[in-house]
């Protein structure tokens, strides 16, 4: 189906301020339209989620597989009884102490949210946000919010408001320009639906701080390769991928220093970029985006989406990125590298 160019209303955090204005927003969600806005984990490209219509029109604007379900975003704890069947004691447990904030929980849903929100699945994911105009907008509209990330399917998540100017102006009714995400990276998603919980998506919230909460351990099933049986659709699909090739390259930084000057000299007449952490930059030769500090996760996570962005903005062929340590949020960053490189991994 083609879509039309939509004449794209901005608005600022203090636009926002503006009851109008927020009027604007909420009319537009409860006439179906689609409104990208900003969340503390990475920018959302939202809709009704009670409407067929809306969820369809997520899914043709982002490109996404009509089998990809869609995140519900609530504003108010007690609205998730409005849309599953039960809560496990797990799930319970863990929006108490997660919500608001970057953890999405997966229930058995109710016939209320339509199956076109949820992929087909007799499932559904639920989010707290607790980003102020995340909430917000849900509150305004009285609406549930359904919300992917805000990017075109296969592309980085969006994390600055350019690259959500990128992907949708004159596709989508309103944008919210919330500056940059507070954490860079998708929330956490739990299965909450089997005896035990199980991780679908790492993300700021660990399994180590899961557990605590829990007081037992649970599993991640969050690192199927490629051809491997998936538990949550979103697993299947490329994701995450700049246009070059993007490798990830495992070992001492002398040995990655010396693969990357022996791939500048056996390609002379490719762009080629290294991906590392801002103590290595000076170790290449090549053009290199910094992640930021080793020291500093929070401020790596941050960088992370949009180093993938600028490589197809310098217009890079080969991607060399430096494994980086999977201790705490590491884990949820190797996850998201991973699959931009299409799982290449290079030990050198
Ligand atoms: O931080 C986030 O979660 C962002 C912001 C906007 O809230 N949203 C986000 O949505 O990352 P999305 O659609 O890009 O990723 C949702 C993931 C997908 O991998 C999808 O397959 C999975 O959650 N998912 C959604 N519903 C599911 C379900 N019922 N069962 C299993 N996985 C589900
Ligand atoms: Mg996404």
């Amino acid at each position: 189906m083609c879509l039309s160019v939509i004449q794209t209303i901005i608005l600022t955090e203090e636009d926002m301020k503006l009851e109008s204005n927020r009027k604007r927003v909420s009319h537009a969600l409860r006439a179906s339209k689609l409104v990208v806005f900003p969340t503390e984990t990475v920018y959302g490209i939202g809709a009704n989620a009670l409407s067929p219509i809306a969820s369809k029109l997520i899914y043709q604007t982002k490109g996404r597989p009509s089998d990809n379900p869609l995140i519900v975003h609530i504003a108010h704890k007690e609205d998730v009884y409005k849309y599953i069947e039960s809560a496990s004691d797990a799930a319970v447990k863990l929006m108490h102490a997660f919500w608001p904030g970057p953890l999405t929980l997966i229930f058995k849903k109710n016939d209320v949210i339509p199956l076109e929100t949820t992929g087909g699945l007799e499932t559904i994911a639920i989010r707290l946000p607790r980003n102020d105009i995340a909430r917000q907008i849900i509150i305004d509209s009285n609406l549930p919010i359904a919300a992917p990330s805000a990017n075109l399917s296969g592309k980085p998540s969006s994390t600055a408001f350019k690259h959500v100017m990128e992907d949708f102006m004159g596709k989508v009714d309103i944008m919210i320009d919330g500056g940059q995400s507070e954490i860079g990276l998708e929330s956490t998603v739990i299965d909450t639906t089997t005896i035990v919980p199980i991780i679908l998506r790492p993300g700021f919230v660990t399994q180590a701080m899961i557990e605590s909460v829990l007081g037992y351990s649970i599993t991640d099933q969050s690192s199927t390769g490629p051809s491997g049986e998936v538990k949550s659709p979103g697993m299947k699909y490329t994701h995450y991928k700049p246009k070059g090739e993007v490798m990830i390259i495992d070992g001492s930084i002398e040995h990655m220093a010396a693969y990357v000057k022996d791939a500048e000299i056996k390609h002379p007449d490719k762009s080629i970029a290294v991906i590392c952490e801002v103590e290595y930059i000076h170790d290449f030769t090549c053009k290199v985006r910094s992640l930021g500090s080793l020291n500093d996760q929070n401020e790596m996570a941050n960088n992370l989406f949009s180093a993938l962005r600028d490589m197809d903005e310098w217009g890079i062929d080969i991607i060399f990125i430096h494994h980086i340590s999977t201790h705490g949020l590491g884990y949820a960053m190797m996850n998201r590298l991973i699959k931009a490189s299409g799982y290449y991994i290079i030990n050198v």
